[in-house]
């Protein structure tokens, strides 16, 4: 007889609940819960009781064991509404066509032709930081992540859309991140109506602007957009793909080199050899090459402590098509699974001293246990941006230390539960290091 997962008593679970509307972060009351009921729990709310799993094996039974029967798929949830068709809410043979569509402009082999544009873009954004002003490096970095994602990824210059766009961004992100919705999923939600529209209107401009450029181009296309006009793509569904690119690519990539640069900036002795190494690696007035960025392995390191500690994505949530069984446990058909990527990368069982922020865990030689250190998922749905989104934080924030120091002035920075787990109040005072700009 399986037995039933433990639960919190329902005043722990409204209590996180509290915290998640008022806070916007659940993250400490699901540590709480880890610690005291084990590594599979549930939260009993009105109409919603997620199943919570943590650790390398259920991870591995999420993203691979049972794949097929947890579904990413939910019509009721705002991710779907809004990606319609993207390759994120897919599952099954639709989703894999689609991802085989997408896969050839992040493959590792053309991140080499984006340095340029990711070290130029930095520039482009970092000029406008005027010595002694204080910024949201959050603001900061999306403006940088945007600018390299609609460049790479659909070969324009989103420079001049920047700011009219910028709100209509900010509410697509907002409509898809945790809220309400979650126990009412009829809840309307009209406020975010234009900014959807916009969006769309936007979306489906810049895919009949490039099919007519690309009638007068013999040449095969070797961006994301471009290759998906040319498989023959309706444009509805060209529209689906380029909105979850948009959101998947620049929101998780900001957050990580905000939170990279916060941590940096509390860490003066890790921030200095990361500067150091950055020095004599790289030149101001010089764009890097790919084995110069390779060069930086310490601030490798660091991106991938900082993704372990706050990890961009800090779960993953599927739907139970059937009933399932965990070590014992019953999962009912129909329930909200999710896997804790935060918990995971916090377990003392697998990283000593887990809140301490040590780039040395990832020095050259050592590799985390299998499922362990998870930011990017795992399986066949494992992010197909890993390495867009790791070489976009090397060169991002090479270019920052190389120019700037920074300089935190809010010492109450909060993880934040949007779309994405991201730094709130991280406000820092600009100082330039040097005058040498492109
Ligand atoms: C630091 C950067 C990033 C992080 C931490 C991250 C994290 C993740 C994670 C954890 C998943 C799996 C989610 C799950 O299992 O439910 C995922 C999937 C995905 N990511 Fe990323 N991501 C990053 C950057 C990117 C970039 C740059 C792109 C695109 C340009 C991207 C596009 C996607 C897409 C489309 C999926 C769904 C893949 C599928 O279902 O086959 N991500 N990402």
């Amino acid at each position: 007889m399986p037995a039933t997962i433990p639960s919190p008593s329902p005043q722990a679970g409204l209590i996180a609940l509290k915290a998640l509307l008022r806070e916007r972060s659940l993250l400490a009351p699901l540590q709480r819960m880890n610690l005291e009921l084990g590594d599979i729990f549930q939260i009993q709310l009105p109409n919603f009781t997620p199943i919570f799993m943590v650790g390398p094996e259920a991870a591995h039974f999420v993203l691979v064991d049972q794949r097929g029967e947890l579904r990413w798929r939910n019509e009721n949830d705002p991710v779907t509404h809004l990606l319609r068709h993207g390759v994120l809410v897919e599952d099954g043979d639709e989703h894999d066509r689609l991802r085989h569509l997408l896969n050839p402009s992040l493959h590792k082999q053309m991140l080499v032709e984006y340095i340029t544009d990711m070290w130029c873009y930095t520039q482009q954004v970092t000029a406008q930081w005027k010595e002694g002003v204080v910024v949201d490096i959050l603001d900061e970095m999306r403006k940088i992540a945007l600018l390299v994602l609609m460049r790479t990824l659909y070969q324009l210059d989103f420079s001049p859309q920047l700011r009219r766009m910028w709100d209509v961004v900010i509410d697509n992100i907002k409509y898809v991140s945790p809220g309400l919705w979650m126990l009412w999923s009829d809840l309307p939600r009209h406020q975010y109506n234009r900014a959807i529209h916009k969006m769309d209107r936007y979306l489906y401009q810049i895919i009949q602007e490039r099919r007519k450029r690309m009638t007068a181009d013999p040449l095969p296309p070797r961006d994301m957009l471009g290759q998906l006009i040319a498989s023959g793509m309706e444009d509805g569904l060209i529209r689906d793909q380029l909105l979850t690119m948009l959101i998947a690519g620049h929101d998780t990539v900001t957050a990580l080199m905000a939170w990279t640069l916060y941590l940096l900036s509390v860490h003066p002795d890790i921030l200095k050899q990361a500067q150091d190494e950055v020095d004599n690696t790289l030149y101001p007035g010089e764009i890097p090459s790919l084995e110069q960025i390779n060069q930086l392995v310490y601030l490798n390191q660091v991106i991938k402590e900082s993704l372990r500690l706050f990890p961009p994505i800090h779960l993953g949530s599927r739907i139970s098509a059937t009933d399932l069984e965990f070590k014992g446990y019953h999962i009912p058909a129909n329930r909200r699974v999710v896997y804790s990527i935060y918990l995971t990368q916090r377990h003392p069982a697998y990283w000593p001293e887990p809140d301490r922020f040590d780039p040395d865990r990832h020095a050259p030689g050592t590799r985390p246990a299998p499922y362990t250190w998870l930011p990017f998922g795992g399986g066949p749905r494992n992010c197909i941006g890993a390495a867009f989104g790791q070489m976009e934080a090397r060169v991002v924030v090479a270019n920052v230390l190389l120019h700037f120091d920074l300089h935190l002035v809010n010492a109450h920075v909060k993880p934040h539960m949007g779309a994405t787990l991201e730094p709130h109040g991280a406000r820092m005072r600009i100082e330039r290091r040097s005058d040498y700009f492109i």
